[in-house]
């Protein structure tokens, strides 16, 4: 997606070969006409594919999704990292991994939200080891449900994660392919592929 990669070239900030900051449109700071972009873009990708429901998790990957769901015409549904105190009745839960926290955080969905009926569409702000939409697919599997795919805005492909999912059969729709964050640069895969 280029008005995203051009946005990451500009105001993306290379904090080290491994991480990338974009707060200023995604992280802390959300641009709404990109994530308006991003949503069409998501739409467009899975428009043939029945989706009834979008899964993401708190906090970053809420608004790519609900512009996702509005062009889609299917609620958004946000695993929870932390309890809450209106979370209650059946839950669908999942440990995730985080590497670079090293640590384990349970993520959670109340089951009145998702059920066999549904066709979910996994959506994510960032791909790196894929922890994170292992443990949101482990929700789903739960639920019953089935998974159409996953969508993630900016996939880190020298990681992991994009390999981990597609290795299990995931359709993984990424709209950013970053190769490389070395030397500062931020270097996308289509860009080598050209
Ligand atoms: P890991 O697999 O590499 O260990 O990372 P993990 O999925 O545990 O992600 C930890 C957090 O860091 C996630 O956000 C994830 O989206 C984010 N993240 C991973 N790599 C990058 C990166 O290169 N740049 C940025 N900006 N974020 C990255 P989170 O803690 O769930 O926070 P939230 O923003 O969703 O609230
Ligand atoms: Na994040
Ligand atoms: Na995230």
């Amino acid at each position: 997606m280029i008005m995203l990669q051009e946005k990451i070239k500009l105001e993306g900030k290379v904090l080290s070969d491994q991480v990338l900051k974009v707060d200023s449109f995604l992280n802390h700071q959300i641009d709404p006409f990109l994530m308006r972009e991003v949503g069409k873009e998501f739409a467009g990708r899975f428009k043939n594919e029945g989706i009834t429901k979008i899964l993401t998790l708190e906090s970053s990957g809420i608004a790519p999704s609900v512009m996702t769901g509005l062009e889609l015409n299917a609620p958004v549904v946000f695993a929870r990292k932390r309890s809450s105190l209106t979370l209650k009745g059946k839950l669908l839960t999942a440990a995730v991994y985080s590497f670079t926290k090293q640590e384990e955080n349970t993520i959670a969905v109340s089951g009145e939200h998702l059920n066999e009926t549904d066709r979910v569409l996994i959506i994510d702000d960032f791909l790196a080891n894929g922890q994170a939409a292992l443990g949101l697919a482990e929700i789903v599997k739960q639920s019953g449900a089935e998974i159409a795919g996953i969508g993630i805005v900016i996939e880190k492909s020298f990681q992991d994660g994009g390999k981990l999912l597609r290795e299990k059969g995931f359709r993984v729709e990424s709209l950013a392919r970053i190769e490389s964050l070395e030397n500062g640069a931020v270097q996308f895969l289509d860009e080598t592929e050209a």
